[in-house]
């Protein structure tokens, strides 16, 4: 089976929920830590073989197209001045000569009209696609799992985790058919079902592996839930090509596109970063809720 080597990142969102921070940084650029959103999904597709990075980006996103780009005269100062720790931290944000693409969605409608600019990108071999709003923790990359698991599955794939019954019309959600081990083999998925319909607790997160058949469907795609052109709704147009199966991932979701998450995230990297954990744990002892929070 061929090998996946190219990844899409939808990066045009507004990240309205953010203002005012959002108001000239794009939120992939919001500091989880010390590296910025968009880093961690990136540093997830490499490990899982990645090569080829295709930004679906939009006006106003300068930051993040200069966050990959070679920053000369920072570069030369902080030679000059022997700063190699500051040198090495930059690596990261190195992309190969060649490897990074900017397109431009044009018009926000949808997460299915995002991945669909990619079109001519991508030849004839699956690819995969990352929300950087999703941050996934843990010892091996969810799109690794997934790269790994896929060899035997082949079809579409998504990341998908158990949620709470209550939570599904935040998601999009497997109609599973039958469970093998992580994997879920589906008859489809519905776009952020009512709890009282939605076909299972198997929501997707934002990790896919495509079939390049995906994008006559996405061609010809009428607007779905929420007036937006879904990208679940281009898959299970697609099903008589390819099948879709769901990945349940080993590994802690945040959804850094809320500012729960967020800052849920950045306080469970903190605890595992050996400089900063042990303080932070001691620092959070001793915070109380204000009084008026606890009735
Ligand atoms: C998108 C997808 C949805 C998926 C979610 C994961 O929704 O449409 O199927 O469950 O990402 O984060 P969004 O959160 O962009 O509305």
């Amino acid at each position: 089976m061929s090998r996946i080597r190219k990844a899409v990142f939808p990066v045009a969102g507004m990240g309205t929920r953010f203002l005012p921070a959002t108001k000239s940084v794009p939120k992939e650029m919001l500091p989880l830590i010390d590296r910025p959103l968009i880093q961690y999904a990136v540093d997830e597709a490499r490990a899982a073989g990645i090569e080829e990075f295709i930004f679906v980006s939009a006006a106003g996103k300068g930051a993040l197209e200069d966050y990959f780009d070679t920053a000369a005269a920072l570069e030369m100062t902080l030679k000059a001045k022997g700063k190699t720790d500051a040198l090495a931290a930059l690596e990261p944000s190195h992309m190969r000569e060649g490897a990074l693409t900017i397109l431009r969605q044009g018009r926000a409608l949808g997460l299915g009209h995002a991945v669909r600019q990619a079109k001519y990108l991508i030849g004839d071999d699956p690819f995969a696609v990352l929300l950087p709003d999703d941050v996934i923790k843990g010892p091996i990359g969810a799109l690794s799992q997934m790269v790994e698991a896929h060899r035997n599955v082949g079809g579409h794939m998504v990341a998908t985790m158990d949620v709470p019954r209550a939570a599904t019309s935040s998601y999009g959600v497997l109609n599973v058919k039958r469970r093998q081990g992580r994997v879920f083999h589906a008859r489809g998925m519905v776009e952020k079902p009512r709890p009282d319909i939605a076909p299972s607790t198997q929501a997707v997160v934002g990790r896919y592996i495509l079939q390049p058949s995906i994008f006559a469907r996405l061609a010809d795609l009428g607007p779905g839930v929420g007036g937006e052109l879904q990208l679940t709704d281009a898959i299970n147009a697609d099903l008589s090509n390819a099948s879709v199966t769901g990945y349940e991932f080993a590994g802690e979701r945040f959804d850094c596109g809320s500012i729960q998450g967020f800052v849920q995230a950045t306080a469970a990297f903190a605890l595992d970063r050996v400089d900063l954990g042990k303080d932070f744990a001691a620092f959070m002892e001793t915070r109380k809720l204000p009084e008026q929070m606890t009735a």
